[in-house]
């Protein structure tokens, strides 16, 4: 995906699932990811790509697990806070949702902003997108939705939104997928994005204990490890790879030093794989490092915050100090 795009200028009843141009671009940065992730020792491939429609769809029945708690959590933060947040937010016209996904929980934040006109939700998951935007079309009278499809970790700008003050939003802890160096690049390119007098609201999983934190990513049922294969039956499919799933298995661990889990797929044999056409050679027990979900204490992210040019307003936690949402102005 070399740069977003406005899937249109208002989103038709009809709009187009993943055009042929576009899908071309993203397999050829599909494949280019991958050959040279999978070339890399240790072998590692950009969690984005756990994001086709079958990933989006796999995603969504994790956060109904009752291992997972960071969606319940933050739906109930959004529920109870949701008044207060808009309250302190300004006078917002237009949210710009960052991994936007289903958009469940936004329409709790749609809900309470009342003089709202505008949303723009970007997700790279493109059929995921564009079915969210019909549904929230539908259940907002007045409201324009822009969805743009794209690589949020990437520069871009806001070309024929209403000016106005603007409200990012970025839910379910998905800054903890990027490194601290990638979120406070992030950061960046959002104060850069939302512009002056904006806010931004961003749902941050806190640091707990691992009796909580490890079944929240090995979940009994199986779902994180389909979710996490799916990967590879991508790679089958979109890149001509042979890659047999029952020859690798999901791993979730804590990494305390970095404080996040890391997530690997893990050769249960050794075995050569053919992805477009080369031959990569895993031993028993090597990894592909497919996925890191960092965990912070709130001045930690207040802090990684401050130095991308935010302002904190507000935190808001549960009581059992599971998930952290934070409201932060541009400094
Ligand atoms: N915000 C939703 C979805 C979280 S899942 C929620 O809280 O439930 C993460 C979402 O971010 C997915 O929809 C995925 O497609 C999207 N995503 C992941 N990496 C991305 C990237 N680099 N650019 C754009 N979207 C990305
Ligand atoms: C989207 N993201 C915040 C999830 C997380 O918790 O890091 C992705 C996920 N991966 C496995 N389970 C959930």
């Amino acid at each position: 995906m070399s740069s977003p795009q406005v899937l249109s200028a208002a989103l038709p009843a009809d709009a187009p699932v993943a055009e042929p141009a576009r899908r071309a671009t993203e397999i050829a940065e599909f494949g280019e990811a991958v050959l040279s992730g999978l070339a890399r020792h240790p072998r590692s491939i950009p969690s984005r790509f756990l994001y086709d429609a079958v990933g989006s769809a796999l995603f969504e029945d994790i956060t109904r697990l009752q291992e997972y708690y960071p969606t319940r959590t933050e739906t109930a933060l959004l529920e109870a806070h949701g008044a207060g947040i808009a309250a302190l937010s300004g006078d917002v016209r237009v949210l710009v949702e960052f991994g936007s996904g289903s958009s469940r929980k936004t329409g709790l934040l749609i809900d309470a902003l009342t003089n709202l006109d505008t949303y723009v939700p970007i997700d790279v998951s493109e059929a995921f997108l564009v079915e969210a935007a019909k549904r929230l079309m539908a259940q907002h009278d007045g409201l324009t939705v822009r969805p743009l499809v794209g690589d949020f970790t990437r520069p871009h700008t806001l070309d024929g939104t209403p000016h106005g003050d603007r409200l990012g939003f970025f839910s379910g802890s998905t800054i903890g997928n990027l490194t601290h160096e990638e979120a406070h690049g992030f950061l960046e390119n959002a104060a850069q994005l939302l512009g002056p007098d904006s806010a931004f609201l961003v749902g941050v999983d806190l640091k707990k204990s691992l009796d909580i934190l490890i079944p929240a990513y090995e979940d009994d049922g199986g779902v994180t490890a389909s979710f996490s294969l799916n990967l590879l039956t991508r790679i089958n499919r979109d890149l001509d790879g042979d890659f047999d799933t029952t020859r690798f298995a999901h791993v979730a661990l804590y990494n305390a030093d970095k404080g996040r889990i890391e997530i690997y797929l893990e050769s249960l044999t050794d075995q050569d794989v053919q992805v477009l056409g080369q031959t990569f050679s895993f031993t028993k027990g090597e990894r592909i490092h497919t996925e890191n979900s960092h965990k912070y204490s709130v001045p930690e992210f207040q802090t990684l915050a401050e130095d991308a040019g935010w302002t904190p307003v507000k935190v808001w936690t549960d009581e059992a100090q599971l998930f952290s949402l934070h409201l932060m102005r541009r400094a």
